[in-house]
């Protein structure tokens, strides 16, 4: 992209500058620090009087000393102005994000639902395709099946493969769409491969993290994706008690191809433009805010993500290990095995463990999991306690059967999310449970 300084005017300059100056300001991106650092000190300022944790501002609305002041606010949306726009709390939360994904900017919605939907709109328009690999969380392939065709946009689904994606590309293909592990199959996207196919014909790549733990596992903005959404719900609040999701954007971005981002966007906001889309796109227009309440105890799980992830990932594998070698389970699907058809991929795109979700296929599914005693059957994942699920009645049970098997959810399919309880307990409520 290129930037003609000349052709701005003295205003579109000041405010470029002042945009600049916010997301420094609300950036860590260039920082040195270990994950673990950056999830407890990022996001909160320095000072006399200031709390050392992130403060919950339960405010509407923000008040101006100036009419000037109000106008410039409104011009650049860098500070509070309204709770839809933005929100203190919510944008320490943002900064929290942004720092532990190593990112550009973040914005956060209230789902991890609207952030994949937000991520789409703002760079998809009528008439315009995306490539997306099949294993995914059943919302992510709801969106594409029912709900982007009624705007225009159409989705191929295809096998988690750079042959394939390469393959379903078409001249109008503005996204490709991978999840880091995929949902329940545990297979690993090959991202940097998906960033090239992408890149090559103006696409963007959108990698939905939510299985990489908001950096922790995996960053994939350092692979060349250049959207990554999180459902928030899962391992960044931690404690199965609360909804959130959130759209990051790198810092290097084509948007030349895109018919969306005009020249004069471009302009006016430089590298930006995505993340300013995306903001005033989720934010200020859909309005799909994410609650301080919410935002601040999503904030409070970020501080103990690394500690719970590398006990659960710990747990995790030597369950899939146990589960592996025992005569009533037919197929382990957990990246860390070194039997996984995905390890290699695991290797090069995961650090600090393989992740605390595996799914594995029981003869009698309803006779396992109503027999599990400390174990909880839930739809969710991440949360502190370990839960289970049948797939293929619910997550993905809307889904046509063949949409199912090509996501590796089969009727004997069982998906658990390992939590932070002593490994022998769990170990021993699976195998009294396959007894
Ligand atoms: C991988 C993935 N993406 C997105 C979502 C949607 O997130 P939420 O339930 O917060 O809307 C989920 C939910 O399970 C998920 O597992």
């Amino acid at each position: 992209m290129f930037l003609h300084h000349s052709s701005f005017s003295p205003s579109r300059l000041a405010l470029l500058a002042r945009t600049i100056q916010y997301m420094a300001d609300t950036t860590t991106s260039q920082s040195t620090l270990a994950y673990d650092t950056l999830a407890v000190h990022s996001g909160i300022e320095r000072g006399t009087g200031v709390g050392v944790g992130i403060p919950i501002q339960q405010m509407a609305a923000f008040q101006f000393d100036s009419l000037q002041a109000a106008a410039d606010e409104f011009q650049t949306n860098t500070g509070s102005s309204y709770s839809r726009i933005q929100n203190p709390t919510v944008k320490a939360l943002e900064a929290r994000i942004t720092a532990l994904e190593g990112a550009h900017d973040t914005v956060c919605v209230a789902s991890g639902q609207s952030a994949s939907f937000a991520a789409i709109l703002s760079v998809c328009r009528s008439g315009d395709h995306v490539v997306a690999t099949s294993s995914l969380f059943g919302g992510t392939v709801g969106l594409f099946n029912n709900v982007l065709p009624l705007m225009g946009i159409t989705a191929t689904l295809v096998p988690n493969t750079p042959e394939a994606v390469r393959a379903a590309m078409q001249p109008n293909t503005r996204l490709v769409w991978a999840e880091t592990i995929g949902n329940p199959a545990a297979d690993i996207a090959d991202i940097s491969t998906y960033a090239e196919i992408a890149h090559m014909q103006g696409a963007l790549l959108c990698i939905d993290n939510t299985w990489g733990a908001v950096g922790y596992l995996c960053r994939p903005l350092n692979f060349g994706a250049d959207i990554v959404v999180h459902s928030l719900t899962k391992w960044a609040a931690g404690h199965g008690s609360v909804l959130g999701g959130s759209v990051t954007v790198g810092q290097q971005h084509d948007l030349s191809r895109n018919s969306i981002y005009s020249e004069s966007l471009l302009e006016l906001h430089g590298n930006q433009a995505l993340a300013w889309r995306q903001r005033w796109l989720a934010a200020s227009q859909l309005g799909m805010v994410l609650p301080p309440q919410s935002a601040y105890q999503i904030a409070l799980g970020l501080e103990t993500l690394a500690l719970r992830l590398e006990r659960e990932s710990a747990t995790a594998l030597a369950l899939a290990e146990f589960l592996e070698q025992h005569p009533s389970v037919s197929t382990v699907n957990y990246p860390g095995l070194i039997s996984s058809a995905y390890h290699t991929l695991a290797q090069k795109y995961l650090s600090n463990g393989y992740g605390a979700v595996m799914s594995f296929e029981v003869a009698d599914p309803q006779r396992f999991l109503s027999r599990l005693k400390i174990i909880r059957m839930a739809p969710n994942l991440g949360d502190s306690r370990s839960l289970v699920v049948h797939p293929w009645t619910t997550t993905h049970g809307r889904m046509p059967e063949a949409s199912r098997r090509a996501a590796s959810v089969t009727p004997q399919s069982i998906r658990m999310s390992v939590g932070v309880e002593s490994l022998s307990d769990l170990q021993a409520d699976i195998d009294q449970a396959l007894q």
